[in-house]
């Protein structure tokens, strides 16, 4: 009997956070574990996907993106982050960040060489390295503050490292790298001759004084950044897939050969409305982190009165606790409890680690969402007996 699940495909699990919202909507639970929100779109981009589709922008746009959005792509990312890139030549419009981070891997990473993730991580980062063939090395985060360690990072690197990826704001720690930090991971890569290809996905979602620093603003890092984004975090429009990947000329040439096999291109009329979006009144960025801060400043103390440990995030949209002295075996059960006996979605920890065990007893909440649907959560969670 044939095996018909590749060896690739079977040495990943499906996602747990994905399939945490699909238990939660079975048991009518709050869900707090998906990261995406429940109040509307900005009513001006929705209007302007609407003018786009009338104006029939409904058939396949350029592979790499409409010109439209890649100049205000790069207009954007040299207001915010301060360097200049060549929308002609230095932009691959993906399906949303997802699509723009497997394509850039694939487009630099040969089969063995090493990739070197920050842990815990993103849960797609696991499966990302393991479909291009990479190894992944990877780089413990240290509570409470997430540091890393500098001489682990720096036994890390070695001539068979092709790219590190880091995500700055993070998620799921809410840690924002310090420019001490960046400095001395870009200083590995320009040593070693590694690309860190950055998610900068929560880049406007910033806390008490937090600053976004991208690292492709540090001296000799333009050329050997891959910088990832997207409009679902900062427009709140998660479901339009409309992503991208910024980096130097011959870095996006072997990326959009392989955005262009993988899904020819993202949605026409969204990426004319995403254009409309990047180019909104600059005052939208600090009244979307307020918004952000309020919701946050909410849930840290109806979590902490629950009786979970938190770590207070300085960017993003997630809460990490440790939930290990309620005595749980581990936390998918925990997590298991809280959705059908609580009624609250959140994501175990361990979908953030490489090892189950290294996150055994975390879970990790996130915020947003309107008031009034974390306001039903704390109500929920008052009733858990820990
Ligand atoms: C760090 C990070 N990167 C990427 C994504 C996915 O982004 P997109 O919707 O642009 O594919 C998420 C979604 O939660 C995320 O947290």
């Amino acid at each position: 009997m044939k095996e018909y699940s590749s060896d690739r495909a079977s040495s990943f699990t499906e996602s747990v956070i994905r399939d945490m919202t699909r238990v939660c909507l079975r048991h009518q639970g709050v869900n707090l574990a998906q990261g995406f929100p429940d109040f509307p779109a900005p009513a001006e981009i929705k209007e302007a996907a609407i003018r786009a589709i009338s104006a029939d922008f409904n058939q396949y746009a350029i592979t790499w993106g409409t010109p439209a959005l890649r100049k205000a792509i790069t207009d954007k990312f040299t207001w915010y982050n301060g360097v200049s890139y060549d929308p002609e030549k230095e932009v691959t419009v993906c399906c949303g960040s997802t699509e723009a981070m497997i394509a850039s891997l694939m487009a630099i990473v040969n089969p063995g060489e090493e990739v070197i993730v920050f842990e815990p991580f993103y849960e797609n980062y696991g499966p990302d390295t393991i479909l291009c063939g990479a190894r992944p090395r990877f780089i413990t985060l240290h509570e409470p503050d997430w540091h890393f360690d500098p001489q682990e990072l720096s036994r890390a690197f070695t001539n068979n490292t092709k790219a590190i990826i880091l995500n700055t704001p993070n998620n799921p720690t809410g840690k924002v790298f310090s420019y001490e930090e960046l400095k001395f991971i870009a200083d590995l890569c320009m040593k070693w001759g590694v690309i860190a290809v950055t998610d900068e996905i929560y880049e406007h979602i910033l806390y008490d004084g937090a600053k976004h620093i991208s690292l492709a603003s540090l001296p000799g890092m333009r050329d050997q950044t891959i910088t990832i984004n997207s409009i679902s975090k900062t427009y709140s429009l998660t479901g339009w897939r409309v992503g991208w990947a910024i980096a130097a000329a011959h870095l996006t040439a072997s990326i959009r050969k392989v955005h262009d096999f993988l899904t020819v291109g993202s949605p026409h009329p969204l990426q004319e409305a995403a254009a409309t979006a990047l180019q909104m009144d600059r005052r939208y960025y600090p009244a979307l982190a307020e918004e952000y801060r309020e919701r946050r400043d909410f849930l840290m103390p109806v979590l902490e009165e629950a009786g979970f440990r938190i770590y207070r995030p300085n960017g993003a949209y997630y809460i990490m606790t440790d939930v290990g002295h309620f005595g749980f075996p581990d936390d998918v059960k925990f997590a298991f409890h809280l959705v059908e006996k609580v009624g609250v979605a959140t994501v175990p920890g361990s979908s953030f680690y490489s090892k189950p065990s290294l996150g055994s007893t975390k879970i990790r909440f996130c915020f947003p969402k309107k008031l009034e649907t974390l306001r039903k959560a704390a109500e929920r969670l008052k009733a858990f007996k820990g």
